[in-house]
């Protein structure tokens, strides 16, 4: 159980930002009213994953996007495992509803992600040689990327590309394609994104580095290195996506993350904030606490990563409590619904909301 004192410190500082003004709206408890994506003064656009199921059948889910967002990101919908249920089959209708949705309501769709370990379907394990698995990703990216050509202008190219920490350091995470095309995987999926759609900016994106702690350290100098790998090998690399699936129960790597973000801006790379959500699992006490811990480990990371770059947009995995991944590993040991993104399950705002659209307005 985390300790109150631990916790509350995120909410503390983020209590003391509130005592010097610094972000407004939220002194009351109350957070600050919605403003529409349409008449948004917000400079640094904010967006939110889609899940298909309530996105198709619930009025109040889409209404939510059109109210807070100015970017939509399908959940799993241009995942291999959603995409391609067979070897020859390609299903786009997912990515299409959300991107007609985006367009209807001028937003822009990210496109999430071409390239990962996961959500594999089971005929990809038949993959059995470089050459094939060259093949699959050739034709994977180009047919992917090539439908969305200029309208997708944001993909997640690799996902989740380094390992868990081992003796203290990070390699490459096995997958079907590091088994079979070694880690130039990364420059192939890269090379072959720009090549289908010149214009789009290509990420890659990557979670476990935001907070204190040796492995979040490690992870933090593994994704450095690699982006500098990519980069010194020509690859067309455009930015860093940081996910910020922040586990509440840590702190903030303040520094850690400043500096980090620092070497990524010194190497001529946009960052991005993916899909920011914080794992209330361990969090103690009324909700009225509980969603102000959530607040403030927010807000420390976000402030962390501003003290170094204005991110060039600010995502979380979902828009409210009622849909999110999170109980999928992190349910609650008193029971209680988890409670990690800007809207509660009536969509009301929460805390957590004032402080990204703080951020958002935040001047440069
Ligand atoms: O419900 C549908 C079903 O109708 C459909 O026939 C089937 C076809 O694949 O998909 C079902 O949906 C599943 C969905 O979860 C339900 O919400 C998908 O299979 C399944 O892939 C999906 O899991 C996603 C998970 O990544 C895959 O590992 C989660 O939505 C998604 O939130 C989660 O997101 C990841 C990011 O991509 C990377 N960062 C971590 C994050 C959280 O794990």
């Amino acid at each position: 159980m985390i300790s109150r004192r631990n916790a509350l410190l995120g909410g503390a500082r983020l209590i003391g930002a509130l005592a010097g003004g610094i972000v407004p709206g939220l002194g009351a408890g109350a957070a600050s009213a919605a403003t529409s994506a349409a008449g948004t003064t917000r400079r640094i656009p904010y967006g939110a994953c889609v899940n298909f199921t309530p996105f198709l059948n619930e009025a109040e889910y889409r209404i939510a996007f059109e109210t807070y967002c100015q970017q939509v990101t399908p959940e799993y919908g241009l995942f291999w495992g959603y995409l391609r249920p067979t070897r020859n089959q390609f299903v786009f209708d997912y990515a299409d509803k959300v991107l007609a949705f985006a367009d209807l309501n001028e937003m822009t769709m990210r496109g999430h992600t071409l390239v990962w370990y996961g959500a594999m379907p089971d005929w990809t394990k038949q993959i059995g040689s470089a050459a094939e698995a060259e093949r699959e990703l050739t034709l994977h990216i180009e047919k992917v990327v090539g439908r969305y050509r200029g309208r997708i202008k944001t993909w997640q190219v690799v996902n989740e590309p380094i390992d868990d920490v081992k003796d203290g350091a990070a390699g490459l995470r096995p997958s079907i394609w590091l088994q079979q095309l070694g880690p130039k995987y990364l420059d192939m999926a890269f090379r072959l994104a720009h090549q289908a759609d010149p214009a789009a900016e290509l990420l890659i994106n990557e979670y476990d580095v935001e907070c204190v702690g040796a492995s979040y350290a490690a992870r933090r100098q593994a994704l450095l290195t690699l982006v500098r790998e990519l980069l010194a090998r020509g690859v067309p690399l455009h930015g860093v996506g940081l996910q910020g699936h922040i586990q509440g129960k840590y702190e903030i790597d303040d520094d850690g993350v400043s500096s980090f973000v620092s070497e990524i801006k010194s190497l001529g790379l946009s960052v991005h904030v993916t899909e920011l959500d914080v794992i209330d699992k361990e969090f103690a006490g009324p909700i009225t606490v509980r969603d102000a811990m959530v607040a403030g480990r927010a807000y420390d990371f976000l402030n962390a990563i501003f003290a170094a770059e204005r991110p060039s947009a600010i995502g979380t995995w979902g828009i409210t409590d009622r849909y999110t991944w999170v109980p999928t590993w992190n349910k609650r040991a008193d029971g209680l619904a988890n409670r990690p993104l800007p809207l509660d399950d009536h969509y009301r705002p929460k805390p957590l909301w004032s402080v990204i659209d703080y951020f958002c307005q935040k001047a440069p």
